[in-house]
């Protein structure tokens, strides 16, 4: 790997055994590998090593307060790296592999590097369902640190161009799995307590999570708890994240001059592409456009980019509260 990582030649390869075996060899040697997840792209690095992890941060520009996720091929790997409560058991059980990321305590002789969890004793652990990304997971055979392989703050990337564009130049290798399949990053949630708390919605339904728990007899919190923006509980739920060039407007129903009108269901789209997020008004096909979508309408150079209302429901929670970060007034 090189010394410096300024000057790092990108190369971009279908994902393949061979180019799996390719990226395994670089993450052991402490370089960057992004990859496809069933929910975003990860830019993946050695959870273990703690220049590797320093390495990711520094390619995304992202704050050192930000825990990582660690990817790992099974259940069995996670808990023995996080203590398993009953409730993080059931959560596995019924989501891994899934786009699920459960945050558990730190077992006392687990690897990963500190910097990975930004210092905390509660690590966030991940079985991602891509039949790819398990098979370097698998190979690798140890913890991959992988946050959303964009730079810190901006549009997460479902595609590998979108991962070109955003870290060209600083990662060793992407793997190309083509779009990714649901579009949204996993459900985050902290499993350390007596109840279940989702401190990121995503791509498991609060829905599905509290009747899981409720048939064992376990519990979900009501309420994501109270985020204190200078340390908050799951510090990427930062007010401002996710956010293109042009600024965001939601709940649009009629499009003004310059605005590029991202629809939903009869709301059409309007503007240089007249995008719609699902025609037929499928929160699962909105979940998967959505990032491409938002990459697509900020490329066209349009003034403003207006998103048609989507309802709250099921999914449209974590596609909500997606919109409402990218639309939220710029701290960076
Ligand atoms: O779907 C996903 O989750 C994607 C793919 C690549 O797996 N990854 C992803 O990573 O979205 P990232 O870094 O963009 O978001 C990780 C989220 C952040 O909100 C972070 O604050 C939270 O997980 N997190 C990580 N470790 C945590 C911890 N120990 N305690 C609380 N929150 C944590
Ligand atoms: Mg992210």
């Amino acid at each position: 790997m090189p010394a410096s990582r300024d000057h790092v030649t990108t190369d971009c390869l279908a994902i393949t055994g061979a180019s799996v075996a390719r990226g395994v060899d670089i993450l052991a040697h402490g370089g960057l590998v992004a990859f496809p997840t069933e929910t975003v792209y990860g830019l993946g690095g050695d959870a273990c090593n703690a220049e590797a992890v320093a390495a990711i941060f520094a390619a995304k520009e992202r704050p050192a307060f930000n825990p990582l996720i660690s990817h790992v091929a099974s259940a069995k790997a996670a808990f023995e790296l996080g203590t398993a409560t009953p409730i993080a058991a059931c959560l596995a059980e019924a989501f891994w592999p899934g786009p699920m990321t459960l945050i558990l305590t730190r077992r006392p002789d687990c690897p990963i590097a500190l910097l990975t969890s930004a210092g905390l004793d509660k690590i966030a652990l991940r079985v991602p369902a891509h039949a790819e990304a398990r098979h370097l997971l698998e190979a690798f055979g140890g913890p991959v640190a992988a946050p959303s392989a964009n730079p810190s703050g901006r549009i997460s990337p479902t595609r590998a161009e979108h991962v070109l564009a955003g870290l060209g130049g600083r990662i060793e290798l992407v793997l190309d799995g083509g779009p990714c399949e649901s579009g949204v990053e996993s459900t985050v949630i902290d499993c350390t307590g007596e109840a279940a708390h989702i401190l990121r919605p995503g791509g498991v339904t609060r829905d599905a999570v509290a009747a899981t728990l409720a048939a064992q007899e376990l519990t979900l919190a009501a309420e994501m708890p109270s985020t204190d923006e200078n340390k908050p509980a799951s510090p990427g739920q930062l007010a401002s994240h996710y956010a293109p060039s042009a600024p965001v407007r939601l709940n649009v129903t009629a499009p003004e001059p310059g605005m590029e009108l991202i629809g939903f269901g009869e709301t059409g789209g309007a503007g240089e592409l007249g995008l719609n997020l699902s025609p037929k008004g499928d929160l699962q096909e909105a979940a998967a456009n959505l990032f491409d979508m938002m990459h697509a309408a900020d490329a066209t150079g349009a003034t403003v980019i207006g998103v048609a209302p989507v309802p709250g429901t099921g999914l449209g929670e974590a596609v909500n509260d997606r919109l409402r970060r990218a639309a939220a007034p710029r701290s960076l």
